[in-house]
Order: structure tokens, then sequence, then C-alpha cells
């Protein structure tokens, strides 16, 4: 498992984050993922908002999107409130060519699958380094406690090789927003995202895993400031 700095800056992801934010309107229910990319996004929000008068509305997808779309000055609401969102933007840890992506590197996929589910419109925020022509990186797959050996066994199973997420700054496992544990699986080169997001959805304990299928849009930033669009 690779390092993660959530707080990392970066030209790309500057240059993708901000980009997106500009498909923001006034009236917008805009769900707010997770991450240091979409931390851009967040931050400008707030920026439109104080200097441009943009009137939205976030919902968001982690504590971490919380504490961010506090500071940045942005009003909140919950799917509770507001069921349907209009557009959701997030960031993803690798995603291919067909845009399906891999998500779950900060243990937030769950509530962010469930985001951008509820939005019309679901928009990723990427630097070059997470595009890739094969979905291959391990899948979060985030578990009740009380299913973990169950739920192992049964990513055996399917090929996969689980590993227990373990926290950086606190003994033992990670504990995601929800209160459960992170098995970081890797199936070797995904060939079937569609085929393998449904086998795990249904293995009994699983809560979430960090395939998602619904992206509709990618920003790729590049070093040079550029962003590259891509549609489905
Ligand atoms: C959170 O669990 C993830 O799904 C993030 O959205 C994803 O890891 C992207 O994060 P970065 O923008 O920090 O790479």
């Amino acid at each position: 498992m690779t390092e993660r700095n959530a707080s990392a800056d970066s030209a790309e992801k500057r240059a993708a984050g901000i980009a997106a934010s500009e498909v923001v309107e006034s009236g917008m229910i805009v769900g707010l993922g997770t991450g240091s990319t979409v931390a851009y996004t967040i931050k400008e929000l707030g920026r439109r908002i104080r200097e441009e008068g943009l009137e939205i509305f976030g919902v968001v997808t982690s504590y971490q999107s919380e504490m961010l779309a506090i500071e940045a000055g942005i009003p909140l609401t919950t799917l509770a409130q507001h069921p349907e969102l209009d557009l959701a933007i997030d960031g993803a840890d690798q995603i291919d060519s067909n845009l399906y992506a891999i998500k779950g590197g900060g243990a937030a996929h769950t509530r962010e699958k469930i985001v951008s589910a509820s939005a019309k419109h679901f928009l990723v925020v990427a630097d070059e380094s997470k595009t890739s022509t094969r979905l291959d990186k391990a899948v979060p797959i985030e578990v009740m406690p009380f299913a973990k050996e169950l739920v192992m066994k049964k990513i055996r199973e399917l090929g996969g090789e689980p590993e227990l997420r373990l926290a950086l700054r606190k003994d033992g496992p990670v504990i995601t927003d929800n209160g459960n544990f992170i098995l970081d699986s890797s199936f070797g080169v995904i060939k079937d995202p569609e085929g393998l997001a449904l086998q795990l959805s249904v293995i009994p304990g699983v809560v979430e895993h960090g395939i998602f299928t619904n992206v509709n849009e990618l920003y790729v930033g590049k070093k040079d400031g550029s962003v590259k669009i891509v549609r489905k």
C-alpha cells in the first residue's frame, strides 16, 4: 500500500479541480467528494461564493470534505433534505478509458458512491498519473468488522488477495467514517469491472467496494495547466 498524502500540492490536481468548479451554477445542489484533487474544487467553490455570489448547497462525502466545505464557507445540506443532486465532483485513484474507476484510497468510497449515485451527473477530477489503459490497482472494500473473515474468504475465492488496511498514526486497522474496516484487495488486471463489482456487492458483510461504474465525465489536469475532458 503506497503512502497517501491527501494534502499533496500539485499543479495537475489544481488545474482539474478548479476547471471542474466552473461547471457549477447557482441553484445547484453539489456532491463534494473527498481527497486532495477535489479539495481544490471545494476551495474554489468557496471563493466563488464569497467573490461572485454563487448560490449552492453542498452534500459532503466524508469528515474531510465536511471540514473543507465548512472552512470554504459552502452551505451544506443532506441527502435526506435533497435526495437528488445536480452534480457530484470527486477524485479517483485509477480510471480507465471507459471511465471505470477505482476509488477509496482515503477510505471514503462508500459515501462517495452513495452521493455520486444520487447525482444526475458524476464528474471525476484527476491528474494524469491516475489514468490507465487498464484497472489493476487494489480495490478498497469496506467491510463490517464482524464479517472480516467471511469476506476475506469470498474475496480469495474470486481470485483476490485481501489485505487489512492498517492505520498510520493509530495502532491497528483504519476505521472508516462509518465505523468499519477496509480490505485493500488485489485482483491483478480487472478485465470485467462491472462483473467484479456485482460479485463483490453480493458478499454478506461487504458495505461497499471501490469499483465505480457510474462516472459520466473526467477532467484530467496536465502539468502545463491545461485540462483534458473525456465524456462517456
Ligand atoms: C477517497 O476515499 C478516494 O476515493 C478519493 O476520492 C481518491 O482517493 C482520490 O484522492 P486524491 O485526489 O487525493 O488522489
